[in-house]
């Protein structure tokens, strides 16, 4: 595999997972979480912060994809993404979420595309609560005003890779986050 330059190591992250599992923990005492994987970047990280949560949970994974309008990595790492692009889904919830505390959990929020149309879609099915945890954060690239309630890490506008997240479905298990260099 091509060595790549680590931008958060699996020590920080771990560290930084165990913060947003005491402060998920502290918000919601005394309640049962259903935390939403967003395929397929997030499993990684779902799987790491639903055990640092401390208190009863189940899982369920969502999937979505935009409507081909976003270039492929390396166009977008070239050019950069200039589109406002539509997401549809590909994968609905397996269980219903009306009057659930749901946390959908998301790899990297970048242009807040699919934040805004996942937080819209889980919204009308009326949960108790819905709350967002993404690992990490591209704020310079937001396309629509949305934020996450639970950070793990606000990074620069770089392509990055590893702990789930792929480039053209490569370097998803490597255990730091990386940065693909732009060519
Ligand atoms: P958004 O709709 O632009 O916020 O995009 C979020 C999705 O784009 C994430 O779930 C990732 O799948 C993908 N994405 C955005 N930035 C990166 C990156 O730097 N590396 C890998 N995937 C990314
Ligand atoms: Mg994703």
């Amino acid at each position: 595999m091509t060595e790549l330059k680590v931008l958060i190591s699996r020590q920080n992250i771990a560290q930084r997972i165990a913060e947003m599992g005491s402060a998920i923990t502290q918000d919601f005492q005394n309640e049962r979480i259903v935390f939403v994987g967003v395929l397929k970047g997030a499993a990684i990280f779902l799987s790491d912060l639903a055990r640092a949560v401390q208190l009863d949970a189940t899982f369920d994974f969502i999937g979505t994809s935009s409507y081909g309008v976003r270039p492929s990595p390396d166009q977008e790492l070239k050019h950069g993404w200039d589109s406002t692009g539509e997401i549809r889904l590909t994968k609905d919830l397996d269980q219903a979420i009306a009057g659930k505390t749901v946390i959908v959990v998301e790899d990297i929020l970048d242009t807040g595309l699919t934040l805004t149309f996942l937080k819209k879609l889980l919204k009308s099915r009326e949960p108790k609560a819905l709350r967002v945890a993404a690992l990490l954060d591209k704020p310079s690239r937001r396309k629509l005003p949305i934020e996450a309630d639970y950070v793990g890490f606000a990074i620069p506008d770089e392509f990055v890779v590893g702990y789930g997240l792929d480039y053209a479905e490569m370097y998803r298990n490597l255990p730091d986050i990386c940065v693909v260099p732009r060519q």
